[in-house]
Formats: C-alpha cells, sequence, structure tokens
C-alpha cells in the first residue's frame, strides 16, 4: 500500500477507509497516542495505537524522532485538537531514535541550540514552517517574473570580475597554496592558475545579467551570492541568495514600480500558500516578544506586518532628505546612534536605515540619489554631478532589502569613473561593449533572498531562514 500524505489525510473527505502514513515521531503519548509529522503540512497526525495487541517491545520503540509507517483506518477524531485521527491496525519501526540522545527533544529550544544542530532543527515546528515557507517564496519569484516575461539567466558561479568593488570575495583557485608559482616580480603568477587567470566566487551576478538584459529586454538572475565581508550580524551570510533583475528602458522610477510591485507579489503568493505556517510563526514571534520590554515589541503581529506592506505604497525619499531628517533626530542629537549623523555624504547604517523605517516614517522606504562616492562604479552620475540614481529599499526589522540603480549607460562617462576608481577597462571590456553597442537606459536591482525570508516569517536572525549558514568562522554541516 502506498503511502499518503499527513496533509493530504488531513485534508481528505473521505474517512473510514484504510490508509498508510509514514514520517516521524514527534511525542508519544500515554502508550497509544503519537504525534506524526511527515514534514507535508506544520500539523501532525494523531495515531492510535493498539495498544493492548502491541508488542511491549514494539512500543518502547515509539521514541520521538522515529520513523514509523502506520497502517490504519482515517476516523473522525474523538480528540480535541484535530478533525481526524488514524486508528493504526499495524505498526512497523522504520528507524529507532535513542531517545536518550536524540537532540530535538519535545520542548523549547534556543535558537542558538537548533542552528548547532542544523541538520535536525528542520524536524521542529518553526524550522519545518520556514523551509516551507521558503521554498513557496522561491517559487514566487519564478512566478512572478515568468508571468512578466522576464527570462531567467544563470550567470556564472566564478567570475574574474568585482561587480561592487567592494573587495569582498573569496578567491577560487587550483594553484597550492603552500607553493605558489611566482613570476619574475615575484608575485603570484595566476598565468598559471586553473583558469589561467585571477578568479573569485561571484558577489553579484549584475554585470553578466546586464549584457542579457541588452539582448532580452527583461532578464532575472537567481542564485547563490558570495561575500566574504567579515560582520558577523544577525543580516549578513556569506553566501547567500540573490535574486537581480534587470530591464532595459527602465529609468529609476521604473526601477522602483517593478521592486514595490515585485516584493508585494510575493508577500500575498507566501500569505496565499503557507497560511498555516505563517499563522504558527506569528504565534512563534508572539511568544518570543513576550520575553522583551513592552517598547521593544512590535506593535503589529506578524500577519499584520505582511498585510501593511501589502496595502500601502512604500515612501519614496531622497537620501538629501534622509540625511536631514536624520540629523535632526532625537537620537542623532542624544548621540544615541552610534555613528552620528553630521554631514552630507555620509554612509548609512542600518541604525539609521531602521529608525527612518521604524520610527520616522513607519512603513518601508525607498531611498534614492545616494552620494556617488559611497556607491558602485556602475550607477548613473545625476546632473547635480555628485549623487548616483542609485536605490535603496529599507523594510522594518532588516534594514536594506534591496539595492539597486539605474545604470550608467553612457560610455565616455563610465570609462572616467572607472579611471578614477582604478577598475581596470582590459578587464571589464565586455561590459563596456554594452555601451559601445546599442547602449541604453537600463535599470535593476538586487534583492537579497533571505532578508526577504527573514521578513516575511518574522524571524531575527538571518542564519535562521537559511538551511547551513555560512558565517566567519562556521562552515558545518
Ligand atoms: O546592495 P547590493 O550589494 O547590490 C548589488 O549587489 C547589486 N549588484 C544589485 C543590482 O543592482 N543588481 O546587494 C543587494 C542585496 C542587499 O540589498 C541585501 O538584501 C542583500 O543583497 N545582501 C545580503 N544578504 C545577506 N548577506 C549579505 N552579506 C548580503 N549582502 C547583500
Ligand atoms: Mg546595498
Amino acid at each position: 500500500m502506498r503511502h499518503t500524505k499527513v496533509k493530504d489525510l488531513l485534508n481528505s473527505s473521505v474517512t473510514l477507509q484504510e490508509v498508510n502514513a509514514k514520517g516521524w515521531v514527534r511525542t508519544f503519548r500515554n502508550n497509544q497516542f503519537i504525534a506524526l509529522n511527515d514534514g507535508s503540512t506544520i500539523n501532525n497526525i494523531q495515531c492510535v495505537v493498539d495498544f493492548e495487541n502491541t508488542p511491549e517491545e514494539t512500543l518502547k520503540r515509539i521514541t520521538t524522532g522515529a520513523a514509523v509507517s502506520v497502517t490504519g483506518t482515517l476516523a473522525e477524531s474523538k480528540g480535541a485538537g484535530q478533525k481526524y485521527e488514524i486508528q493504526v491496525s499495524k505498526l512497523e519501526i522504520l528507524g529507532d531514535s535513542d531517545p536518550e540522545k536524540f537532540p530535538m527533544q519535545p520542548k523549547k529550544h534556543s535558537l542558538e541550540f537548533l542552528r548547532e544542530n542544523a541538520h535536525l532543527r528542520v524536524r521542529t515546528n518553526t524550522f519545518g514552517a520556514i523551509m516551507r515557507v521558503r521554498s513557496i517564496l522561491s517559487f514566487a519569484v519564478h512566478s512572478y517574473f515568468q508571468q512578466k516575461g522576464f527570462v531567467y539567466v544563470n550567470t556564472p558561479i566564478i567570475t574574474g570580475a568585482d561587480a561592487e568593488g567592494a573587495g569582498e570575495m573569496f578567491q577560487v583557485t587550483s594553484l597550492p597554496l603552500d607553493n605558489l608559482p611566482k613570476n619574475e616580480e615575484g608575485n603570484i603568477d595566476y598565468k598559471k592558475d586553473f583558469f589561467g587567470k585571477h578568479t573569485n566566487l561571484t558577489v553579484s551576478g549584475q554585470l553578466e545579467g546586464e549584457t542579457f538584459a541588452m539582448a532580452l529586454g527583461q532578464i532575472y538572475t537567481f542564485g547563490p551570492t558570495f561575500r566574504a565581508e567579515n560582520s558577523n550580524t544577525s543580516r549578513h551570510l556569506a553566501e547567500f541568495w540573490m535574486i537581480e533583475p534587470e530591464v532595459a528602458f527602465n529609468d529609476l522610477d521604473a526601477n522602483m514600480d517593478l521592486a514595490e510591485d515585485f516584493i508585494q507579489y510575493v508577500i500575498k503568493y507566501a500569505m496565499d500558500k503557507c497560511p498555516e505556517d505563517l499563522k504558527f510563526l506569528e504565534s512563534r514571534l508572539l511568544e518570543e516578544e513576550k520575553s522583551k520590554p513592552q517598547a521593544e515589541r512590535s506593535e503589529m503581529t506578524l500577519l499584520e506586518k505582511l498585510n501593511f506592506v501589502l496595502e500601502n505604497n512604500f515612501k519614496r525619499v531622497s537620501y538629501t532628505e534622509a540625511i536631514d531628517i536624520l540629523r535632526d533626530s532625537t537620537p542623532n542629537k542624544k548621540k544615541k546612534f552610534q555613528y552620528s549623523i553630521d554631514e552630507w555624504g555620509a554612509d548609512l547604517q542600518s541604525e539609521h536605515e531602521r529608525y527612518l523605517v521604524e520610527k520616522h516614517f513607519k512603513c518601508p522606504v525607498i531611498l534614492f540619489d545616494y552620494p556617488a562616492k559611497i556607491k558602485a562604479f556602475y550607477m548613473r552620475l545625476n546632473e547635480d554631478g555628485k549623487t548616483v540614481r542609485a536605490m535603496d529599499i529599507l523594510f522594518p526589522g532588516i534594514g536594506e532589502i534591496v539595492g539597486g540603480s539605474q545604470r550608467e549607460e553612457r560610455f565616455d562617462v563610465l570609462v572616467e569613473k572607472m579611471k578614477t576608481l582604478g577598475i581596470h577597462e582590459e578587464e571589464l571590456w565586455w561590459y563596456l561593449d554594452t555601451r559601445r553597442f546599442g547602449s541604453a537606459v537600463h535599470s535593476g536591482f538586487g534583492l537579497g533572498f533571505e532578508r526577504l525570508v527573514l521578513f516575511v516569517t518574522g524571524m531575527t536572525n538571518i542564519r535562521d531562514v537559511i538551511p547551513f549558514p555560512r558565517t566567519p568562522m562556521n562552515a558545518e554541516f
């Protein structure tokens, strides 16, 4: 007999039929009631064991974490809290789980403890829910762009370019590190390396994406991205997933419209497809917030926050306006910011971004027209000669969730900018070709997928929304 998913059993409209379910025991109460979960839904199915006719030996092996197969009648449950249960006629232990050693006991574990057991944490309600929501969100990304006729492009993971110019790259090499070949100048001879040049893991697929947008019109990438920035924060990963749409003929306003529409679509999609998981995550968050002082608690529940983003336009504010607001803000005057805002040109830290979003505007904010000197080389210079057509989208509890821009499409201006930053033309000859042959206005952005998952699940540490996080000093699993 084929087994049926717990989700389908619970949604079934026919009872009193013989069914088989396979899954992992969450709890076993009174030597009789198994709460069985198979990952298809947050809900367990109650399996009632006929303990009088089941050997004592077998009953002992029904422990938390064990894999079991149960066959029996799907019947309406007499117990509270569930519609159906399985009245078990045949029980088989597929895989034992030593109750003394299994780390996922049916009790509350700290998120830190669960992180150390990332291979098993997905067997908990919280991580099951997060990972199902993450999966649905990634499908939503494809659904949105595919519906709009965007072409999905797989940009290379190994590249010679540093798109962001931040120098935060993981090098890729097959050279023997204990015996590096040197050239005549005594430097490492990368001509002898696998690719015959210096290469690294990509920090962004944008530059390659742009070349495709300048042929296919509308493209998006969705892939792993690597940054060796040594920031051990709750919002940074060394390996994360980024979605980068790029659209020919879009200016910055159209880019903002696209980003806003896209984010609202994927959030709505998750709310439609994952109501039970999100409801569970909402109650988890409420529980977590109880331990915080009143002033730090969120005014909205998780679903209220998600609805708020769907129902309200993102506030669009220029960098210059934002600096004025921050300079005059109470925390700045009272020196409460770690980095005080004194003058125009300062880079914004996440404390400033969160002040703008959470305290001042109380809604998602799109900041635009940043000073050229704090942004990447490829952004279009404004007429004022000092700001660029950049945009960052800031979210409550997250800070920056999107970074994007209108691109510098003028060959001469771009080359000039690269010169001042010491970016060699020869290295990006192919990128410059897009400006040599049929250049046009175009724009795009990057959405950090884990930051989106953070927002939608109401989790607060980015390590908890990716299966196996990569962070400084941590590459376990
Ligand atoms: O702002 P960033 O650096 O922009 C780019 O990479 C552009 N090439 C995007 C484009 O225009 N096509 O990164 C984009 C987003 C950030 O807003 C953030 O959400 C996320 O990527 N991000 C990270 N997420 C997790 N861990 C990190 N270390 C991240 N760095 C950036
Ligand atoms: Mg950015």
